[in-house]
């Protein structure tokens, strides 16, 4: 049942929209202009609450959500000095991702919604990731293949328009950043694991060590990143138990270039594959610099070029989930009492 009657529609282009994100461990509220112009973006995060576990507690990570949500929204409000009665439409994460977590977003915006009256959508938080590099300054043109890495994604996108998503490749097992984060628990870094070990491996030796790349067979788009994971414990173990000392710089700068060699190689070839000659990298992984300098320079190479989403808009963030719903924000917003979020995404199914 939508209670579309209720709807007061913007008629104008100069939709302020509110955007809403809970998927995992961040709280965030983000309001955008014209469909384009971010006049806030707030971003809480848990890290400090999942940091000792080294990695994130589902349950916490709700009850986190729960109470941030309103300082959040309200904080994101105040410093773009608009109130919400001039607010036309909220946007918020359906899915994929922790539902516990989904649910407080999800749930805040449906009660907004529906107390003031404002129309509402929902969206896929990877379709979030996918189109955040519009935010920045070197937007790309339809179509592009997108790379979305993410802590619970690798995912190859041929993107055709705002809202047309064609899956061409993922990963069979651990997503590039649980790859990170799981590394950096092995070597006692702390979480998450990307910032931390791209730091290190900047001091560090990338081809002291020779980690395995999983190409999966010639013309494969997918991603394995299990046995990468398990040579670096491996590699851990075995210089322990000999008594020699770990260079933790080397390894991080090993298992990052056998990361990154992986995701150019299948991003150049699914570009090739699909023929786009753009490249979007996007997730929380493309904040990772040196995946960031080696996409540009052999895209620059194969005449492709690559656009990363901006920096500030890599990891979770809800900005890009605002930007997500705008540009068919009239055509698809309603108020919708039964809508319920989702654990998997439909956009990650072949077609
Ligand atoms: O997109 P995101 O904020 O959340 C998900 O949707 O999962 O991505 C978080 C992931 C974490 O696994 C984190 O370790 C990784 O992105 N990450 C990085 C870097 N910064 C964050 N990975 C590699 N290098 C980085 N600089
Ligand atoms: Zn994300």
């Amino acid at each position: 049942m939508y209670l579309n009657h209720l709807i007061k529609l913007p008629t104008t282009s100069k939709m302020i929209l509110l955007g809403i994100e809970s998927s995992c461990d961040e709280t965030a509220a983000a309001l955008l202009a014209n469909g384009r112009n971010v006049l806030a973006s707030v971003i809480n995060s848990q890290i400090d609450v999942h940091a000792r576990y080294g990695g994130v507690v589902p349950e916490l990570a709700s009850r986190q959500h729960v109470r941030n949500i309103l300082p959040v929204v309200r904080e994101t409000l105040d410093q773009a000095g608009i109130t919400l009665d001039q607010v036309d439409g909220i946007v918020v994460t359906q899915g994929p991702g922790l539902v516990g977590c989904l649910l407080v977003g999800f749930s805040f915006a449906k009660a907004v919604s529906l107390v003031r009256r404002i129309p509402m959508l929902g969206v896929d938080h990877l379709a979030g990731h996918l189109l955040s590099v519009f935010l920045g300054d070197d937007p790309p043109e339809f179509p592009f293949v997108a790379m979305v890495a993410s802590g619970g994604h690798t995912s190859l996108f041929k993107v055709t328009s705002h809202t047309q998503f064609q899956l061409v490749g993922r990963t069979r097992d651990d997503a590039a950043g649980e790859a990170f984060d799981k590394v950096a628990k092995l070597l006692g870094l702390g979480y998450p694991g990307g910032p931390v070990i791209s730091r290190l491996a900047s001091d560090g030796d990338c081809e002291k060590i020779q980690f395995p790349r999983a190409r999966l067979g010639p013309g494969s788009l997918d991603f394995s990143f299990s046995g990468l994971k398990t040579a670096v414990a491996n590699h851990i173990h075995k210089t322990t138990e000999h008594g020699e000392s770990l260079n933790i710089p080397d390894v991080c700068a090993s298992f990052q270039e056998a990361v990154v060699d992986v995701i150019c190689e299948k991003s150049l070839e699914a570009a090739r594959m699909n023929q786009c000659d753009q490249i979007v990298l996007a997730g929380g992984v493309a904040a990772n610099p040196r995946l960031r300098l080696r996409l540009k320079e052999q895209g620059t190479q194969q005449g492709i070029s690559v656009h990363p989403a901006p920096l500030s808009y890599c990891t979770d963030n809800a900005a890009m989930i605002a930007y997500a719903g705008a540009n068919n924000f009239l055509a698809r917003a309603a108020i919708a009492p039964e809508s319920d979020v989702y654990s998997r995404s439909p956009i990650l199914t072949w077609s």
